[in-house]
């Protein structure tokens, strides 16, 4: 049967890997043999010997695990040495940042790869199991609060004390996705006052059910926000204003902002100004998860704790999911698992079927050429 190849991660400051002992198990379970390259799961807290216990076979470096294999797993786009060393047809599985990394791509095409970007799987009820943006977005959102709770000076519950009361923190969740929903769910956990915005209707009744307090502009446009596709639509300025003014006022009460809100294939839209952002007290805490599309917070850096003249923290971290790697990386290889069950055919051969919807939707490079159709110049 066919050969999977796990290696290192190799892209600066990530820590998750793309296989488990867990997933290494169920990988073998299903006729496949795996190979990891030493040392691949440490940063995340899986040793080779657990790798080797479930099955897998440790291999020296990248090289060693690459040349043998037919399927290459990973986090990240693999690194130069590692697409050398891959067979002409092999598979590639990966989230490609096919957008902002045509490099990669080109770099796989040349070699004859045939990958696939785990971002552009549909997402339609079947694909569910296999979507990484989910899978990591959860995480993501729970691990800003823990972010922006451990970088504020003070608790998140309420707390009554001999010594007098402690109030809540106040938590203004802005974008109300897999990540901001996830968000509002543990800073409610964690006993904070939580509100949230977003401009999809369909976020206000989930809001509402986890115990926060919806705040948006609900006009004619609010109505029509969500593509139907489930994404939003970028905003006019008209409605950029009126949202403006309603949160202006709220944003300056808060003690911890986290913004999530992204539109797809544009940059993340502006919610936070520079002049909001100085509204707000001294301590207060900012966590912008969409730093990385532009941000949603004037002044945020990606990568960077910009702290203000006022004294406000905004938090960039570029990978939050690597920060909590050992949940990200057993969430995200079992996702591949269920990806890899698409490599077969109905007697369990080994013969990915391309015209898969869902194999189709997220190849990118086969037969020597990038050929996704939202990748052609
Ligand atoms: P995302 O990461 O693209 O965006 C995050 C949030 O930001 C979204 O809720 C969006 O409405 C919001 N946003 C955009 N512009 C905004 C603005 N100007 N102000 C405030 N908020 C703004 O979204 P994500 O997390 O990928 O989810 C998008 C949709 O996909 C949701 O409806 C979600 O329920 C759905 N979904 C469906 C799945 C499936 O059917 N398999 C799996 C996961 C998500």
């Amino acid at each position: 049967m066919a050969v999977i190849a796990v290696t290192k991660e190799r892209r600066a400051g990530e820590t998750r890997v793309a296989a488990t002992p867990e997933t290494v198990k169920k990988l073998s379970a299903a006729g496949f043999s795996v190979i990891v390259e030493a040392g691949a799961g440490e940063a995340a807290s899986y040793p080779d010997a657990d790798y080797a216990a479930a099955g897998a076979t440790i291999a020296k470096t990248a090289r060693d695990a690459v040349g043998k294999a037919d399927i290459l797993f990973k986090v990240r786009g693999p690194e130069a040495e590692e697409i050398k060393a891959l067979k002409s047809g092999a598979l590639v599985a990966a989230t490609l940042n096919p957008y902002q990394d045509r490099a990669t791509l080109d770099a796989l095409a040349k070699q004859g790869a045939t990958a696939f970007a785990m971002e552009f799987v549909p997402r339609i009820t079947r694909a569910q199991v296999m979507d990484v943006l989910s899978s990591q977005a959860n995480l993501a959102g729970y691990r800003a609060v823990i972010e922006g709770a451990e970088a504020y000076g003070r608790a998140m519950p309420m707390m009554m004390t001999a010594a007098g009361t402690v109030a809540p923190a106040k938590v203004f969740v802005m974008g109300v996705g897999v990540a901001g929903l996830q968000a509002i769910a543990t800073a409610r956990r964690l006993g904070a006052v939580v509100t949230a915005t977003d401009v999809r209707p369909a976020t206000k009744e989930q809001v509402e059910s986890l115990g926060a307090k919806f705040i948006a502009v609900e006009d004619e446009e609010f109505a029509n926000a969500q593509t139907a596709g489930g994404y939003a639509k970028e905003m006019s300025k008209e409605y950029q204003a009126k949202q403006a003014a309603l949160t202006s006022s709220h944003i300056a009460k808060q003690d911890i902002v986290i913004t999530t809100a992204l539109i797809p294939g544009r940059p993340a839209p502006r919610l936070i100004t520079a002049e909001q952002v100085a509204s707000m007290k001294p301590g207060s805490i900012i966590v912008d998860l969409a730093v990385e599309q532009g941000g949603n917070t004037e002044g945020a850096k990606a990568g960077e704790t910009v702290v203000t003249t006022n004294g406000v923290k905004i938090l960039g971290f570029t990978n939050l999911p690597g920060r909590i790697a050992a949940d990200s990386s057993a969430l995200y290889a079992r996702n591949l698992v269920a990806f890899s069950e698409l490599f077969k055919n109905k007697e369990g051969a080994f013969a990915p079927d391309l015209e898969d919807e869902i194999l189709k939707a997220s190849l990118v490079t086969h037969g020597g050429a990038v050929v996704h159709p939202s990748l052609q110049a």
